[in-house]
């Protein structure tokens, strides 16, 4: 499954791309809005610079025409750029006439099956269904990546599930197991997943054994 690291932070981007563990970058205004103010332009470009991989990034407007002018601009920032739009029915359609430029798109704020059908039917690159805003209103969201992965099957549909708004390392665990394309996850979630006490343990362990043995390399 395909890493990508919810985040606008460069700092942090840099830290999870140097490890060479993440496949991309997704950003909203919300995230964007926690690091920048103003013209965000080189920013963005910074942020698509960082990694080999798809940078999804937002548009703000919110009709049709709106949405496509802003989002070739978000594209032509860098090749790396897909652009975000929301799963309205005017989104719908700029991710339509996006898609016929050649221009990838990333649907989001999805919450149901019937919402990721008429997106994989616009055309979208990216389907992001939002997993712990369902689960905060007493939901399943792991329900929803695994229907809409069963509807994508059925259908053959190339859209890629991006199981989005992740909260903990189980969420990653589960959208690997129901076989989501992939998964964005804040920072924090992303260095959780390589914790483990049995690892601390077992690594103080032989390094006691090793230094009380005198042995060297
Ligand atoms: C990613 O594309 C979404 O914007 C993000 O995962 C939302 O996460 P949140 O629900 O934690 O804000």
């Amino acid at each position: 499954m395909k890493i990508f690291l919810d985040t606008a932070d460069l700092n942090e981007i840099r830290r999870a791309a140097d490890a060479g563990l993440i496949d991309g970058i997704t950003t909203n205004p919300s995230l964007v809005a926690k690091v920048a103010k103003g013209d965000v332009t080189d920013m963005y470009r910074e942020i698509c610079e960082a990694v080999d991989g798809p940078v999804s990034l937002e548009v703000v407007a919110i009709t049709r025409d709106d949405m496509i002018s802003e989002g070739k601009k978000l594209a032509a920032i860098h090749e790396n750029a897909v652009v975000k739009v929301p799963l309205t029915e005017d989104g719908l359609k700029a991710c339509r006439a996006l898609r016929a430029e050649g221009i990838r798109v990333n649907v989001t704020l999805c919450f149901s099956v019937s919402q990721a059908h008429l997106a994989a039917k616009a055309g979208a690159s990216f389907i992001s269904p939002f997993v712990g805003r369902i689960d905060d209103v007493s939901g399943e969201g792991m329900q929803l990546i695994h229907q809409i992965r069963q509807v994508y099957d059925n259908y053959g549909f190339a859209t890629e599930i991006l199981a989005a708004s992740i909260r903990h390392p189980m969420h990653v665990v589960e959208a690997m197991l129901i076989g989501a394309d992939c998964c964005t996850i804040p920072s924090k979630v992303l260095w959780q997943l390589s914790k483990h006490p049995l690892t601390d343990k077992g690594l103080e362990a032989f390094l006691d054994d090793w230094n009380a043995a005198g042995t060297a390399i």
